[in-house]
């Protein structure tokens, strides 16, 4: 088994359950948890709040260094915080799901964050047992030494289903259909920056389509409780 402090790198498309698996597998090991894609919402969010313009790369990129973002880490309740305010809520909206790859493509955004992201990790580390972290280039970009690497990947048929059911409470023909331009496009936008759709070399892919949420927690603590030491 394996010796803390250990990281666990959770990677895939939106719908393929990536977010309530990895803090249920947080919980399970004790152990923190990082939404990274929360950190772009909150800049999306930001940005349109102070009036910088999107298309303005070198402006989004300033605000990504100098934005009062605050993450929690607790599975429990994974809180971001803006200037102090709970912003959780407000990063979910369809207004913000809607532009949040035009930050998310900013290459000098990334850059940012992914400084940000690697000290929180560290951070982890040093004070506790280890934490989850979820995106799309966290197996691959943001800690390619994470003791566990899992990518999560779904048919594109069953990720619409979920998110039709998420946000419209069903997946009948129009729900499907309303999802789709939403949840496909915007992964072939982020897609350009980071490939998250085949799983890197080193990296388990586990396909959830068929899988209940349970099924899928317990294929991924499989794999990180048979995840031999690194050393
Ligand atoms: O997982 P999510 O839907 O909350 O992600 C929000 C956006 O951020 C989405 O456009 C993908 C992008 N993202 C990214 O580019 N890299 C990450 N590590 C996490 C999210």
């Amino acid at each position: 088994p394996l010796e803390p402090p250990v990281t666990i790198a959770i990677d895939g498309p939106s719908g393929s359950g990536k977010s309530s698996v990895s803090k249920a597998v947080a919980r399970e090991l004790g152990l923190t948890y990082l939404d990274t894609g929360a950190m772009f919402r909150a800049l999306a969010l930001w940005c349109v709040r102070e009036g910088i313009d999107l298309a303005d790369q070198d402006a989004v990129e300033q605000a990504s260094r100098t934005f009062p973002l605050e993450m929690g880490t607790d599975p429990a309740a994974p809180a971001v915080h803006l200037a102090g305010a709970d912003v959780g809520p407000d990063i979910r909206t369809q207004e913000v799901s809607a532009v949040v790859s035009r930050v998310a493509t900013n290459l000098g955004v990334r850059a940012v964050l992914r400084e940000l992201q690697r000290d929180l990790i560290r951070q982890a580390r040093e004070t506790g047992p280890g934490i989850v972290v979820e995106g799309r280039d966290i197996t691959t970009v943001i800690a390619p030494d994470a003791e566990v690497r899992v990518l999560l990947t779904a048919s594109e048929e069953a990720r619409l289903a979920r998110r039709a059911k998420e946000l419209y409470d069903t997946a009948d023909a129009q729900a499907l259909a309303a999802t789709h331009d939403l949840v496909v496009r915007r992964d072939q936008d982020d897609a350009t920056v980071s490939a998250f759709f085949e799983p890197a070399d080193g990296v388990v892919g586990i396909d959830t389509s068929s899988l209940t949420f349970a099924q899928s927690v317990a294929a991924v603590l499989d794999v990180a409780r048979s995840a031999a030491p690194q050393d």
